[in-house]
C-alpha cells in the first residue's frame, strides 16, 4: 500500500505510513553530517574487509551503462497524469493476466464491471489490491505448470458501486453496510490458481482446477507456537485461543524450503477498534501498534456491524469479548498451496509486527532465517532464526520449525557494523518491570521489545531480498518524511525529510544467515540526480537527490533477486507528490549489485503500485502486480475498467528476462 494512496483521499485518510514507535529525537544538522561522513567511512572500511567476496570487489564501483548483467534496454519515466498502460523493454511483452473478480473457483459467477457482485461471488473470485505472490512449480512440468499464489492486500472503493458507504451513529462513531463490510472481508487474503502453457505455449489460468482456492478475512486459520491456546489469544467467539477467522491486509511474503507459503499481516491496526481511552493506554498490544482508540477504526469501521472488530474490553464479556482479536494478526500465515484442504496456520513464535515480508535465507548446512520489515516510520527491521535446521529428509519435522526459535530487532551502528538483538525474555530488559510478563507477552508486542533492546528505527521496512549466492540481504526503507524531527538522522537512515527512500545491504558474519553480527552498508539513496532541475527548470533541493547509478526512481517497496543476481526493484510512491515530477509513474528496475546500475525495465499506469513479482525456475516467464491502476488500464478482459491485476512478461525470443 502505498503511504499516500490517491484513490482514498476524498474520503478516508491515508493509513500506511502512521508513525506509532514513540521513539523521539531532535533533529541536528551535523548529525545529517556526520552520519553522511560516516557513511562514506563505513563503505569504505566494508568495502577493504571484503564486503561481497574476493573477486566482486573490482567491479565495485562500474561506470553505469555497462553491466554486464543487464542485458535489456531501459525505458523512459513516465510523467504525465494521463499515462495508463504498462511499458516495458524492447523485446519484452507485458500482458494482463488475472484481475481482481476473475474467477478462482470453479463455477465462480462472472464478474460485474459495475461492481454489483455480492460478497458470496467475491469469495470465489480474485480478491483486490494484488501484491506479494509466487509461483510454486509442479515437478513435474516446472516451467509449464504451476500455482500462482497471489496476495490481496486490502480494498478500494471500487469495489462497490458507489464506493464505502459511511453512516454515522448518535454517538459520531461510524457505521457500514453488512453487505459492504462482508464483501471487503471476502476481497482480502489469498487467491491460489493453477497455470499452465497451452499446446502453444501460452499461459492459461485452469479455471476447472482442484487447486483453485481462496483464502479470505473469514476464512478459519489456526494458531501454532508459543501463542497457541494463550489467555490473550482467547476471545469471545474462540474461547479455546487456536483458530481465528481470516488473514487481513497481506502485503509481501515468502517462501519456505519445504515448499509453503508465507503471508504476512501488515497493516492490521486499521481494522481495529479500542473505545476504553485507559485500557488503551496500558494496553501495548493495542496501543503500540496503532489500533484505533477513538469512536471507530482507523479505517473501515468493520466493528459496526461485525463485533470481533470491536476489541474494547466490555466488563462482564467472556475473555473480555473481543478485546484480544487484534492479537491474533500481524503474524506469518503459513499456507499449503499443494493441499487445497488444508488450514493455514498463524506461525506466533516468529513475532507480532506490522509485518512486510518474511524472507528466507538458507545456509547450506540447513541453518536459515526469515527476514522481515515492519512498515511503518520508525519500526525495525527483524529476523527469525527456527531452533532447529532445515533437512530435506526430514519432510515432516521441517513442518515444525517456524514453531520455536529466536526473533530479533537490528540495531545499525554508524561504523557499518551491525547488532542482532534477542527478543528474549528476561534478557536485556526484557522483564515484567518493563511490561513483560512472558515471552508470549515479548512476541505480542515485539515492537515495544524491540524498543527497549534499542533497535535502530528506519525509514519503513519494506521487502527484504538474499542474494542467491552470497546470501547477503537488502532491505527496501520505502521513505520517512518525518526522519530528522521525529526520528533523529543516522547513518542508516541519513536524509531528514526522506521522501525517496534508500536501499540498505548487510552481510551476516561468516556468511551465517543466523549469526548476531553483520557489517552493513547503503546501497543507494533514491531520488533525482544531483544537479538535476524539476520542470520550472530549478535545482532539486539537496535532501532529493541520491545516489543511484542510472535510472532515477522514488519509493523502493518489493525487492527481489533472481538466479542470476539481478536485483530487482519495484516502487510505490505518490505521483501526484512535488518531489515525483521527475521519477513519474511507479516502475520495476534492476540493478547490478556490483557495479550498482540501475536500469528501468516497465513503467507502470498512473495512480498503480508496481509490486509483487515471481518467475517460473527458468526465469523465462515472470509475473509483476500493478496494484490498483487509476485511469484506464485495461484488465485481463481486455476491456473493463481498470483493476488491480497481474501481468505475465516473457521476452520475445523466449529468452531469461533481463538478460
Ligand atoms: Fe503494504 Fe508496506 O506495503
Ligand atoms: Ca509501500
Ligand atoms: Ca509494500
Amino acid at each position: 500500500m502505498r503511504q499516500e494512496h490517491q484513490l482514498y483521499h476524498a474520503s478516508l485518510e491515508a493509513v500506511d505510513d502512521q508513525s506509532i514507535n514513540p521513539s523521539t529525537a531532535p533533529s541536528l544538522d551535523s548529525m545529517v553530517n556526520q552520519s553522511r561522513r560516516n557513511l562514506l567511512k563505513g563503505s569504505l572500511a566494508v568495502a577493504a574487509f571484503g564486503f561481497f567476496g574476493g573477486n566482486l570487489l573490482l567491479s565495485r564501483e562500474a561506470v553505469a551503462g555497462t553491466s554486464p548483467l543487464l542485458g535489456f534496454k531501459g525505458v523512459a519515466a513516465q510523467t504525465s497524469s494521463t499515462f495508463d498502460r504498462v511499458i516495458v523493454a524492447p523485446g519484452y511483452t507485458a500482458k494482463a493476466f488475472f484481475s481482481w473478480g476473475d474467477a478462482v473457483l470453479d463455477g465462480a459467477p462472472a464478474w460485474q464491471p459495475d461492481a454489483s457482485d455480492d460478497w458470496q461471488a467475491q469469495l470465489q473470485q480474485a480478491g483486490d489490491n494484488h501484491d506479494g505472490m509466487h509461483f510454486f512449480p509442479f515437478a513435474q512440468a516446472p516451467n509449464s505448470r504451476g500455482l500462482l499464489v497471489i496476495n490481496h492486500e486490502y480494498i478500494n472503493p471500487t469495489l462497490h458501486p458507489q464506493g464505502l458507504t459511511f453512516t454515522q451513529d448518535a454517538t459520531g462513531a461510524k457505521q457500514r453496510p453488512i453487505d459492504q463490510v462482508r464483501k471487503e472481508q471476502a476481497a482480502h487474503g489469498i487467491s491460489i490458481i493453477e497455470v499452465r502453457r497451452d499446446a502453444l505455449g501460452a499461459w492459461q489460468r485452469v479455471a476447472t482446477s482442484a487447486y483453485n482456492r481462496r483464502i479470505s478475512g473469514m476464512t478459519p486459520i489456526n494458531i501454532a507456537g508459543p501463542l497457541k491456546a494463550d489467555a490473550r489469544m482467547k476471545t469471545l467467539s474462540d474461547p479455546s485461543g487456536t483458530q481465528v477467522l481470516g488473514t487481513l491486509n497481506n502485503c509481501s511474503m515468502g517462501v519456505t524450503p519445504w515448499g509453503t507459503y508465507l503471508a504476512c499481516e501488515e497493516n492490521f491496526h486499521n481494522y481495529f477498534v479500542n473505545r476504553d481511552a485507559e485500557d488503551y493506554q496500558q494496553r501495548a498490544e493495542h496501543r503500540r501498534y496503532g489500533i484505533g482508540s477513538g469512536l471507530s477504526s482507523v479505517y473501515y469501521a468493520w466493528e459496526s456491524v461485525d463485533a470481533r472488530f470491536d476489541a474494547t474490553p466490555y466488563a462482564g464479556q467472556q475473555h473480555n469479548g473481543h478485546c484480544n482479536e487484534p492479537n491474533r494478526f500481524g503474524w506469518v500465515v503459513e499456507i499449503d498451496p499443494f493441499d487445497p484442504d488444508s488450514t493455514p496456520v498463524k506461525r506466533t513464535a516468529m513475532g507480532r509486527l506490522g509485518r512486510e515480508c518474511s524472507v528466507l535465507s538458507l545456509h547450506a548446512n540447513g541453518g536459515m532465517a526469515l527476514y522481515s520489515g515492519d512498515d511503518s516510520r520508525g519500526e525495525y527491521v527483524y529476523k527469525f532464526v527456527p531452533q532447529g535446521r532445515f533437512d530435506p529428509a526430514q519432510p515432516q519435522a521441517n513442518r515444525l520449525l517456524l514453531d520455536a526459535g529466536t526473533l530479533y530487532a537490528a540495531r545499525f551502528n554508524a561504523d557499518g557494523s551491525g547488532e542482532w538483538l534477542a527478543l528474549v525474555w528476561g534478557e536485556n530488559g526484557l522483564t515484567a518491570e518493563n511490561g513483560f510478563a512472558d515471552q508470549q507477552a515479548v512476541l505480542l508486542n515485539a515492537r515495544g521489545a524491540a524498543d527497549v533492546l534499542q533497535a535502530t528505527p528506519m525509514d519503513r521496512p519494506e521487502w527484504v531480498a538474499v542474494h542467491p549466492q552470497s546470501l547477503e540481504v537488502y532491505v527496501t526503507l520505502t521513505n520517512n518524511p518525518e526522519r530528522g524531527e521525529r526520528f533523529a538522522v543516522d547513518a542508516a537512515n541519513p536524509r531528514p525529510d526522506n521522501l525517496h527512500g534508500q536501499i540498505l545491504r548487510w552481510n551476516e558474519a561468516g556468511g551465517d544467515p543466523t549469526a548476531t553480527r553483520f557489517t552493513w552498508e547503503l546501497f543507494l539513496l533514491a531520488g533525482d540526480q544531483p544537479g538535476a532541475l524539476d520542470n520550472e527548470g530549478q535545482p532539486i533541493p539537496e535532501h532529493l537527490t541520491g545516489t543511484i547509478k542510472g535510472d532515477i526512481f522514488s519509493s523502493p517497496d518489493g525487492l527481489a533477486f533472481d538466479a542470476g543476481g539481478r536485483l530487482w526493484i519495484q516502487t510505490d510512491s505518490d505521483e501526484d507528490a512535488a518531489h515525483t515530477t521527475n521519477t513519474g509513474c511507479n516502475q520495476l528496475l534492476c540493478a547490478d549489485p556490483v557495479s550498482r546500475e540501475v536500469r528501468r525495465f516497465l513503467v507502470g499506469p498512473w495512480g498503480a503500485e508496481i509490486t509483487g513479482l515471481t518467475w517460473t525456475p527458468d526465469y523465462r516467464s515472470m509475473w509483476i502486480n500493478v496494484q490498483h491502476p487509476g485511469i484506464s488500464y485495461p484488465a485481463s478482459d481486455g476491456t473493463s475498467r481498470p483493476r488491480s491485476t497481474t501481468v505475465l512478461i516473457t521476452k520475445d525470443d523466449g529468452g531469461v528476462i533481463g538478460t
